[in-house]
């Protein structure tokens, strides 16, 4: 089954869409391993209605530097994987590190926590050696929420991953972003499907007339009052029920 990432510009709604797909899949019977892979921002779990584990998987491992440290013996051998995990199933992973309720499980890769601390990078190589190293079995699924931008295809996070889903909201940016995605998937090896958010009719046909004609769009979300309102209390969107989200995990699968 699939491991998929969502990408997409600043505030296109990825979080958002990871958690209407994983409870949404929870719903269908599937278990299913929502991953934090965002180094900044911290409500993914309040968005998707979970509490957090005691620590980051970085955390878990030692901290930024050790990781950091691994890291650069790596590319001091010209190699750029840090392979320190054997293979791993959803069933063996610590809840040291992922909350679990019911089928529906939460991971954080690693957050950034102190001024001066140096780059992500660490994170980076982290959350791609655990995608490459995580075996999904039938009815389990692994949903990717990334940072804004296309950092993580430059660091390699796509490598372990089955499907890229990129969000577009109704901003140039998000159009130009996810045409750009999509050559980027199509460099890897990669099925690639859009989704559009918080659209209405008029955004729609806009959106579609700058898109790239080969990129399918697998999805369209509108505009939600009550989103967004869920989201500016820090509740969870459990609540909300979006049409057509059963077609997009059909086709992703
Ligand atoms: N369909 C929608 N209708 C209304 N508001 C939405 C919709 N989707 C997302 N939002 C709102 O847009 C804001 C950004 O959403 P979200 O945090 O999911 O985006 P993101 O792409 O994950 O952002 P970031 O790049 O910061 O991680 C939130 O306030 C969210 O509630
Ligand atoms: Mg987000």
């Amino acid at each position: 089954m699939p491991k998929v990432l969502i990408s997409g510009r600043g505030g296109s709604g990825k979080s958002t869409v990871v958690s209407l797909l994983a409870q949404r899949l929870k719903r269908n019977g599937n278990k299913i391993l929502v991953v934090d892979s965002d180094e900044s921002n911290l409500c993914l779990n309040k968005i998707l209605g979970i509490n957090k584990s005691k620590d980051t998987l970085m955390g878990n491992l030692g901290g930024k530097k050790l990781i950091r440290d691994k890291l650069m013996e790596v590319v001091q051998k010209g190699e750029s994987n840090l392979n320190i995990f054997d293979e791993m199933s959803l069933d063996n992973l610590s809840e040291e590190y992922v909350s679990w309720n019911d089928n529906l499980g939460f991971l954080e890769i690693g957050k950034i926590e102190h001024s001066m601390e140096g780059c992500a990078c660490p994170m980076g190589a982290l959350a791609r050696d655990f995608f490459n190293h995580i075996k999904v079995n039938k009815d389990e699924w692994i949903l990717i929420d990334t940072e804004a931008g296309i950092e993580h295809f430059g660091r390699g996070l796509i490598e372990g991953v089955d499907f890229i889903v990129t969000i577009v909201d109704p901003s140039e940016d998000a159009i130009l972003l996810a045409n750009k995605a999509f050559d980027l998937s199509l460099e890897d090896n990669k099925t690639f499907g859009l989704i559009l958010n918080k659209v209405d009719r008029a955004s729609e046909k806009i959106i579609k007339n700058k898109l790239n004609p080969n990129i399918s769009i697998i999805g369209t979300i509108d505009y939600s009052p009550d989103i967004a309102m869920l989201n500016l209390k820090g509740d969870s969107i459990d609540s909300i029920l979006v049409n057509g989200l059963n077609d997009v995990i059909n086709y992703i699968n």
